[in-house]
């Protein structure tokens, strides 16, 4: 016997024609069943299992220490919560460290719910993310500022201030769109750096500090629910202020970013 979910499952194929029809759609992370069937209530197309989970979960300094583990587990947990959401899973540091591995990983993820892996990194990751796209595995390429890099890159900042980092990145988006990612994820980049990819590609692209042009913007739960203590980034709102629940907060987060009123420009970095 088939048990049939009886509501419609947002996938990748019609979050790519809705942007392309210049719609846009709100995703959120979450970490837990219950967290996850409030936004899969209130209007969050995309549940990301992120792993900010060692963050705000796990309490560590960087995403770093989490585990294939942990996120197997979460996964499970948040794909229990959610019946029509899209779920995108990470892939945790090195669990991508050779393609073969990163099929392995992507395949755990998978088999416990998830519909799409997030994968940290552009041009560097260009063959393991053409190996899972090819393999069937839908691929959104995390670029930009990239949180399991921190030590390298020294901090959390905005990347692509000059013409050198802009070409960096410029170069991961082409790479690893030519290697098959069927979304992007920009963290921290100018809006005009956004704008400049968004205008080219033909896949979704996610946002989070990159401005308004993205079709697709992504928080962190906790940071829009004010829970997470300051000093804040720039694209910080706290909704629960203005929704007065969970609930109102998720659903007044997924009209603001449905309707484009979120990110503002001054939620945004600019060239200047
Ligand atoms: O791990 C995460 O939550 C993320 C978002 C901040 C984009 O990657």
């Amino acid at each position: 016997m088939s048990v049939q979910n009886p509501i419609k499952r947002v996938t990748v194929r019609e979050l790519t024609e809705r942007s392309r029809q210049g719609g846009r759609f709100a995703c959120l992370t979450a970490y837990d069943a219950s967290m996850a069937a409030i936004l899969d209530d209130n209007g969050i197309d995309i549940v990301l299992v992120g792993d900010s989970l060692g963050n705000v979960v796990q309490g560590h300094e960087t995403t770093l220490p989490v585990t294939l583990d942990d996120m197997v587990y979460h996964t499970a947990c948040v794909a229990r919560g959610c019946r029509r959401a899209l779920i995108m899973a990470d892939m945790p540091f090195m669990a991508d460290a050779d393609p073969h591995m990163a099929l392995l990983s992507a395949a755990r993820l998978m088999r416990e719910g998830a519909h799409i892996v997030k994968i940290e990194g552009g041009k560097p990751l260009a063959e393991a993310i053409a190996l899972l796209t090819r393999r069937g595995i839908p691929v959104c390429a995390h670029i930009g500022l990239k949180p399991q890099s921190v030590h390298k890159i020294g901090g959390y900042r905005v990347q692509g201030r000059d013409r050198a980092g802009m070409d960096a990145i410029l170069d991961d988006a082409w790479a690893v769109i030519e290697a098959g990612a069927d979304m992007l994820l920009l963290e921290c980049v100018t809006s005009e750096l956004a704008e400049e990819i968004v205008s080219a590609v033909k896949v979704p692209v996610i946002g989070i500090g990159a401005g308004a042009a993205c079709q697709g913007q992504v928080l962190v739960i906790y940071d829009m629910l004010g829970v997470t203590p300051g000093p804040h980034p720039r694209f910080y709102r706290n909704f629960l202020e203005e929704g007065g629940s969970i609930q109102g907060a998720v659903k007044a987060y997924a009209d603001a970013v449905v309707s484009g009123r979120y990110p503002s420009r001054e939620q945004s970095y600019a060239d200047t």
